[in-house]
């Protein structure tokens, strides 16, 4: 994983984006205490949340992760090849908003970390698309937004305007029961009931 995080700050343009350590462990924990069948990654980057992900899995279980930007697709490959658990990881090329329709499937946990403006878009194809179902979780990165989310919204900024959204339409949905854990960027912890 340190190697994986040295070549992303080498070779990727915004190299913060990765999720490192603190919530790498924090995923594969909650992976290992919830022990989904199928997850789902929106945002693959360079591939470090995914093995995070993938070490917690159990069994036959298996991670979908989609990334839409395809010059990613050979560092998170190579890193994938080369981990134990790789073999659990289907990586996904195209945005996760026409990949999630192709692939039908129903997924116990979804880890939401693509881009910041499709979040509501996102939760809105999980949850009625299909996609999840009761008892499902799904986690979202990013819902504090270097605290902007709590700040007066400048002009045009779709991202923080789009996260407050998210977190507004999953605190007033009656499908749903939720949890902010502010730690890093904030994750927003989303049970489907
Ligand atoms: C914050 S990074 C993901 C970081 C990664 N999960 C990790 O922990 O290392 C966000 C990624 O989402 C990708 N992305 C943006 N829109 C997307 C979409 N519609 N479908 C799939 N991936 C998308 C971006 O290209 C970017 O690589």
């Amino acid at each position: 994983m340190h190697l994986l995080e040295r070549e992303t700050y080498l070779r990727v343009i915004n190299p913060r984006m990765i999720s490192g350590h603190l919530q790498g462990k924090l995923l594969e924990m909650l992976v290992r205490m919830l022990r989904p069948k199928r997850v789902l990654e929106i945002g693959t980057f360079t591939g470090y949340s995914a093995l995070s992900i993938a070490r917690g899995l159990e069994g036959d279980a298996t991670l979908d992760t989609i990334e839409v930007d395809d010059e990613l697709e050979y560092i998170a490959a190579s890193f994938f090849a080369r981990s134990q658990y790789g073999h659990r990881i289907h990586q996904h090329i195209g945005s996760a908003l026409e990949v999630v329709p192709r692939l039908e499937r129903c997924y116990d946990m979804v880890f939401i970390d693509g881009d910041k403006r499709e979040y509501t878009a996102y939760y809105d194809m999980l949850m009625d698309g299909g996609y999840v179902r009761s008892g499902s979780f799904i986690l979202a990165d990013n819902i504090l937004w270097y605290g902007k989310v709590a700040q007066p919204i400048a002009h045009n900024d779709k991202h923080t305007e789009n996260i407050v959204e998210f977190n507004r339409r999953v605190v007033e949905d009656p499908r749903v029961d939720n949890v902010i854990v502010p730690i890093r960027d904030g994750i927003n912890l989303i049970r489907v009931l």
